[in-house]
């Protein structure tokens, strides 16, 4: 794994939401990984905002407490530094003096490390509060180079940007009034996954592929994300966004961009990101009058009675869409999308399917044989699989189905996805960060899908239900 931020300059995170499910799962455990690993710089601050009523102590013991429930072989001394580096601001998101003592924290921190840090800013909170928090800290200074004049600001956002392509677009305005575009990482911690971005690594330097990857040859891609979990105390939060904008305006259209890119020619941000945009840009819309050949939405079972969940609520836990992408490479190729949650397996993967070829060894009634797929297993148990047709031995010429496969070594160690994403930020690299454009891209295709969801039935799956393949 690299190592090479150590000597960097000094940061400071101020982490928005470090109460939330996100920071205590993945967020703190991502950064001590980052610390134990030496890929933090070796002067860093994170500084939580909360609304309780905290001291730093408060603060340093909520850390030391989300350690210690991680299987770890640190020192003592190594969790005594790390939860040594957390400070407290206590706060209302939209009131200024708030912000002034934060400003008065930064300004504290930085004089006792004796050098002007870099600030970081990540929201992890309710996207209904973005929008207060950039107006105040551009009132308290924050938005600009770091107090003091020198360095620089990031400012991070968690999903979802926006809730359909209107609020997303005015919250692009905004953040683009206040930052600008390089200050900000737009998060999909998808992108962040190594089994995602191996996509490109496997499309785009093995030259068996590419003249393949076209509507000439493929059939059909299948992007499949699918969860056994429920609602795991989120009922509140997904009730009102279901499963088509949790997972499919984000996760799911990134793993179709990187299937279905054009070759960005250079992995750097810009190329990358542009050629990203431009796919999602050509995903063809469905309205009103399509949704029905083209969607189906769900419910499982038992999904009412979750908690903080609306009685009779209509939000989908599961959907399954049939897109085109409207250029030369994919004209006519079906993406199915689906997601789902409360099913019979967790798993993720991208199944990209050949057409078939008629040969004299397989003649046109011979189903599925001679079929070709690739899959891209994302998780669990990461690995790509090609499957292909051999001679069955015996005297008839009869064809067997056999796999290649490559899977990830259980002990190969693999940064995890959010650590992949702080990693990124620090060093200012927002290839795997979407754009403006990007986000405005996937929202252009959700939302007259999320427009028409009453004209769909509202299909009741038991839990545990495995969608046919
Ligand atoms: C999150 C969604 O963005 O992604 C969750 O809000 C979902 O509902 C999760 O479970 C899936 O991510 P992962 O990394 O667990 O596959």
């Amino acid at each position: 794994m690299k190592n090479t931020q150590n000597s960097r300059s000094p940061i400071t995170i101020i982490l928005f939401g470090i109460t939330g499910d996100l920071a205590r799962r993945k967020l703190i455990p991502a950064l001590w990984n980052l610390f134990i690993s030496g890929n933090l710089p070796e002067i860093f601050s994170i500084v939580g905002f909360v609304r309780k009523k905290w001291s730093d102590k408060d603060l340093k013991n909520y850390a030391a407490d989300i350690l210690s429930q991680k299987n770890t072989e640190a020192s003592p001394q190594d969790k005594e530094k790390f939860v040594g580096n957390f400070f407290c601001v206590s706060g209302s998101f939209d009131q200024e003096e708030s912000y002034k003592a934060l400003s008065d924290k930064l300004l504290e921190i930085d004089k006792n490390i004796g050098a002007q840090s870099e600030k970081l800013f990540h929201l992890s909170v309710p996207p209904e509060i973005y929008e207060t928090i950039f107006d105040q800290m551009r009132k308290a200074g924050l938005s600009g180079a770091p107090v003091g004049g020198k360095g620089w600001t990031r400012v991070l956002v968690e999903k979802p940007f926006g809730s359909d392509r209107y609020t997303a677009e005015k919250l692009n305005q905004k953040i683009g009034a206040i930052f600008k575009e390089d200050q900000v990482f737009r998060i999909d911690h998808y992108m962040g996954k190594e089994s995602v971005q191996n996509i490109l690594a496997f499309r785009f330097s093995n030259s068996l592929l590419e003249h393949l990857w076209n509507n000439q040859f493929i059939e059909k891609v299948n992007i499949r994300l699918w969860e056994n979990l429920g609602m795991e105390g989120r009922g509140a939060f997904y009730d009102n966004i279901g499963a088509l904008r949790d997972v499919g305006q984000n996760h799911i259209l990134q793993m179709l961009a990187f299937v279905a890119m054009e070759d960005p020619g250079i992995f750097e941000a810009e190329a990358m990101r542009r050629s990203r945009a431009k796919v999602l840009s050509e995903l063809h819309l469905i309205g009103k009058k399509e949704i029905e050949k083209f969607v189906k939405r769900g419910q499982y079972e038992g999904y009412l009675e979750e908690s903080s969940v609306r009685p009779n609520s209509k939000t989908e836990t599961y959907f399954r869409a049939e897109a085109y992408i409207e250029n030369k490479r994919w004209k006519g190729v079906p993406f199915y999308l689906e997601s789902g949650k409360g099913l019979g397996k967790s798993a993720v993967e991208i199944e990209v399917v050949f057409r078939k070829k008629d040969s004299f060894l397989c003649p046109p009634d011979a189903g599925h044989i001679s079929q070709n797929t690739i899959v891209f297993r994302i998780q669990p148990d990461e690995g790509i699989v090609i499957s292909f047709w051999t001679k069955h031995p015996g005297f008839e010429m009869k064809l067997d189905r056999k796999t290649l496969s490559f899977s990830r070594e259980k002990s190969e160690k693999v940064p995890g996805a959010y650590e992949r994403v702080i990693f990124d930020y620090i060093a200012g690299d927002q290839t795997l960060f979407a754009s403006a454009e990007e986000v405005a891209a996937s929202w252009k295709f959700i939302t007259p899908i999320i427009e028409n969801w009453d004209g769909l039935p509202l299909l009741k799956y038991e839990r545990g239900w495995i969608p046919k393949k």
